[in-house]
């Protein structure tokens, strides 16, 4: 949300084990700027899906699809479902294909989950930059539909001006503030 905003060095860590072993992703508490520590968010590329398990800490998923145009491109400011799903630990959380997602650590600990997306070990910077997920839509509009950010010591919604319309939404009982 404020890219100048003050937080700690590194936001999050992960290691990758693959589809077999599965990547674990660890969250460091905290907000920057009000908006609570989140992973940077990707859309992947082709038909790949992918499954989360909720380890620890509390969190906020954060899902979206974007509309595509004409020749089946994606159209990038306008979100054809969004969804925030308020996590407890031992949920599950599937991200199908096409949709964009992310997760924020909306608690005072650190907040963990495994996942099951692949590794490709050829890939240049597999750690960072994973072959299968494209992060430059999520770049190019600064986020997703909405920020996670404290208000009142809870978590709620803010909107991300950037996007031009959001066709359906469900926002996870989280209320939204100016
Ligand atoms: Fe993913």
């Amino acid at each position: 949300m404020d890219p100048t905003g003050a937080g700690p060095a590194i936001h999050y860590y992960m290691i990758r084990g693959g589809k077999e072993q599965k990547n674990i992703t660890v969250w460091e508490p905290g907000t920057i700027s009000g908006e609570y520590i989140k992973t940077y968010g990707h859309y992947h590329v082709g038909q790949l899906d992918e499954h989360y398990e909720i380890l620890f800490g509390e969190g906020v998923a954060l899902l979206q699809k974007l509309s595509l145009d004409e020749k089946g491109e994606m159209i990038a400011d306008e979100v054809s479902e969004f969804k925030a799903i308020v996590t407890k630990i031992g949920d599950k959380i599937y991200m199908g294909p096409g949709y964009g997602h992310l997760l924020v650590n909306t608690g005072a600990t650190y907040f963990a989950t495994a996942d099951d997306s692949p590794v490709d070990f050829e890939d240049r910077d597999p750690a960072s930059f994973p072959g299968h997920a494209d992060y430059a839509p999520v770049k190019a509009m600064q986020g997703f539909a909405y920020y996670v950010v404290e208000h009142n010591g809870k978590p709620a919604l803010k909107k991300n001006p950037r996007y031009s319309a959001i066709l359906k939404e469900d926002l996870g009982g989280l209320p939204v503030i100016e």
